[in-house]
């Protein structure tokens, strides 16, 4: 049957391993998909840079736009980043111009995924975005596929591997966090703007992502309670640990009495727990459902093979003909959620 044909607009980690991943995987993603998989033009700002994958097969578009509209693309998977600008313009253009899109970018659809997503039904579209969330994890799949017979009654997890390292590191090195934030700046692990990271604001993003796909209620960033790591000392760390705890940069929502419930901010959990025992740059989320009960998932929440990974799992179920909503239901009907504010002090 016909191939399902790629415009890649970003060829950074994630871009370029995506292409890996298609040249690799020619026939498994054939036999999975019911049909090849393939690219026809990608775009970057920098034609010339070494990217360790081979480009020669496919057209260069200089202009995202113009990819995001081509005849011979069906989907346009856009892997620039940021959360206005071209990103969001080149979604637009290519859901207007009849194609299904496949995103990464967290910033983007934490503030406008619902707006986009009510944009792609109007059209018969889809657009789909598991990488948007902790990088590997298949959490959008598991939440709305997978466990599809559940009520979500709550979600946590970590979800910023940056974090979880600069506190792992603190207590495993005994270092101080100015210290370890250098090193985590000087190993390339912080975003551009490195307070997305500490300032928690990367992983309430994906955090509100979470929390509409599992209540049904339109996504809601500003509503996140959100304190960073910046004010977590060595000494804290240690307290902690005397008592058998570990501070994590933990994520939760839940809809309560009071309305819905999203906090990030460094907690103490159990050093024996799953969570308390998770390490460096890895992200762990936890479901529960009212028939499963508690699901962990842990894997690597950045980096080219896994982001890669679960671009790949959209693609996939795009050219297997699978046209689910992204937030498990139709966006337009995501309710308002009253927030359930708690005094943080
Ligand atoms: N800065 C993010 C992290 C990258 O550290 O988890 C993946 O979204």
């Amino acid at each position: 049957s016909a191939p399902l044909r790629l415009g890649i607009a970003g060829l950074g980690t994630v871009g370029t391993g995506v292409v890996k991943i298609v040249q690799k995987h020619v026939e498994l993603l054939a036999a999975r998909s019911g049909r090849p998989v393939t690219i026809t033009a990608v775009s970057a700002r920098d034609q010339m840079k070494n990217r360790d994958a081979d480009l020669s097969g496919f057209d260069w578009e200089a202009d995202p736009m113009v990819l995001a509209c081509r005849d011979d693309v069906d989907v346009y998977v856009e892997l620039i980043g940021g959360d206005e600008g071209i990103a969001k313009d080149s979604i637009e253009a290519a859901l207007r111009a009849g194609k299904d899109v496949v995103t990464a970018n967290k910033a983007l659809v934490a503030i406008h995924g619902q707006e986009l997503a009510v944009l792609a039904e109007s059209l018969g579209r889809v657009i789909r975005f598991e990488a948007a969330v902790a990088g590997g994890i298949p959490i959008i799949k598991t939440m709305t596929e997978s466990l599809a017979g559940n009520g979500i009654t709550r979600v946590m997890g970590v979800m910023n591997g940056t974090c979880n390292y600069i506190l792992t590191r603190m207590e495993s090195a005994g270092l101080p966090y100015e210290t370890v934030f250098e090193e985590a700046r000087q190993l390339g692990y912080l975003e551009a703007d490195p307070t997305l990271d500490v300032g928690g604001i990367d992983a309430s993003h994906k955090l509100a992502i979470l929390s509409s796909i599992a209540f049904g209620t339109k996504v809601d960033f500003d509503a996140v309670e959100i304190e960073g790591i910046e004010r977590v000392s060595i000494d804290d760390i240690n307290r902690a640990a005397d008592m058998g705890y570990k501070i994590k940069l933990l994520g939760v929502t839940q809809m309560t009495g009071r309305g819905l419930e999203q906090r990030m901010s460094p907690c103490l959990v159990p050093a024996d727990s799953p969570l308390g025992q998770l390490q460096g740059g890895t992200n762990m989320v936890v479901v529960e459902g009212d028939s499963v009960g508690q699901i962990v998932l842990r894997g690597a929440g950045a980096g080219e093979g896994p982001t890669a990974s679960a671009v790949m799992s959209d693609i996939v179920e795009i050219a297997r003909g699978v046209r689910l909503p992204v937030f498990g239901q139709p966006a337009s009907g995501l309710r308002n959620a009253q927030p359930a504010r708690t005094a943080v002090p």
